[in-house]
């Protein structure tokens, strides 16, 4: 039996995500027989940590302060041990920008794409340089936060008159934005869990637009407008890149315990990653269980890895 505090909740914009992957977590725990107790993420962490006193924080945080490595390093300075990445992976995976320059540099494939802040936006005069852009990316251009997740401020600009908008949008949620060539094709996830052995990629999870929204890629990202298929109809050669890509770019960013890759696969083929999740979702409806449950590990055994690899 182990005294776990499990994180949870915090003020990124994914709270309530959180929320429930914490839920589930707490009782996966309270099963496995450990001592549980919970902890909504704010200014009064470290005292509820010092009073706590638990051998191990299990962090359900997804977003903002919970996932940039920003928690994760207040556990350090604490000399908590703690569950998945640390502070220098969480902070390259959380920074879309970041984590596709380390795949270019490494030679890994990721959509070509360029980046920009709300800075060089407004005082440098960036927006000068759209048609430039546009030219080397081609519409439809997908423009989104550097750092956010759940779809949140992402926009596909279809003609130069969306890009201002699009724009607007995502640097409401963050001062860095990036521009990226749209990927048709399917969206595949690629969930990393790590055994006695090192990493493993487990069953590739699709996600499948219903057909009406095919061609209105918004409403493809609406929740509960996309099904969900475990293990992607792919053949073996394939599966085997895509999980081979993922377990690369994991290791490229120096994740630790679990995380998830998501990745294009374009109509002729070829793969490219859009970026990594140190914190995936946790949640009954989440790809990380999905996959993990297709592999025969079922949700407790998986907090249980998860919480034993943090110990270790
Ligand atoms: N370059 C792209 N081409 C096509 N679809 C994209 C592209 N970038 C993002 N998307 C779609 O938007 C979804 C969310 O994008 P992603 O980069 O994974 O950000 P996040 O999940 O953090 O919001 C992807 O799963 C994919 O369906
Ligand atoms: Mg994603």
């Amino acid at each position: 039996m182990t005294r776990v505090a499990v994180l949870k909740g915090g003020r990124s914009l994914e709270r309530g995500v959180s929320l429930r992957s914490g839920a589930r977590v707490e009782d996966a725990l309270g099963r496995l027989g450990h001592e549980v107790e919970s902890i909504d993420v704010g200014p009064d962490l470290i005292p509820r940590l010092e009073a706590l006193a638990p051998e191990v924080a299990f962090v359900a945080l997804h977003g903002g302060d919970g996932e940039d490595g920003t928690v994760q390093e207040l556990l350090e300075i604490l000399g908590l041990p703690y569950t998945g990445s640390g502070v220098l992976a969480c902070g390259r995976a959380m920074d879309k920008v970041a984590t596709k320059q380390l795949l270019l540099e490494a030679g890994l494939p990721t959509p070509p794409f360029f980046s920009f802040t709300e800075t060089a936006f407004r005082e440098l005069g960036a927006g000068e340089a759209l048609g430039a852009i546009a030219e080397r990316l081609e519409f439809p251009i997908v423009v989104k936060p550097s750092s956010q997740g759940s779809a949140l401020g992402i926009n596909f600009a279809r003609t130069a008159a969306d890009l201002p908008a699009a724009l607007v949008a995502a640097f409401s949620y963050d001062g860095r934005v990036l521009l990226e060539r749209h990927v048709s094709g399917r969206d595949l996830a690629v969930s990393v869990l790590e055994r006695s052995d090192g990493p493993r990629a487990l069953p590739i999870v699709e996600a499948l637009p219903h057909a009406e929204d095919f061609y209105d890629f918004e409403a493809r990202y609406e929740i509960g407008r996309t099904a969900f298929v475990c293990p992607a109809q792919l053949d073996e050669g394939m599966t085997e890149r895509a999980q081979e890509l993922a377990l690369s770019t994991y290791a490229l960013l120096g994740c630790r315990g679990f995380a998830r890759v998501d990745l294009m696969l374009g109509e002729d083929g070829e793969l490219f990653v859009l970026e990594a999740n140190p914190i995936p979702g946790l949640t009954d409806t989440s790809l990380l269980p999905q996959a993990a449950d297709a592999a025969g590990i079922g949700f407790d055994d998986l907090v249980g890895r998860i919480l034993e690899l943090a110990l270790r």
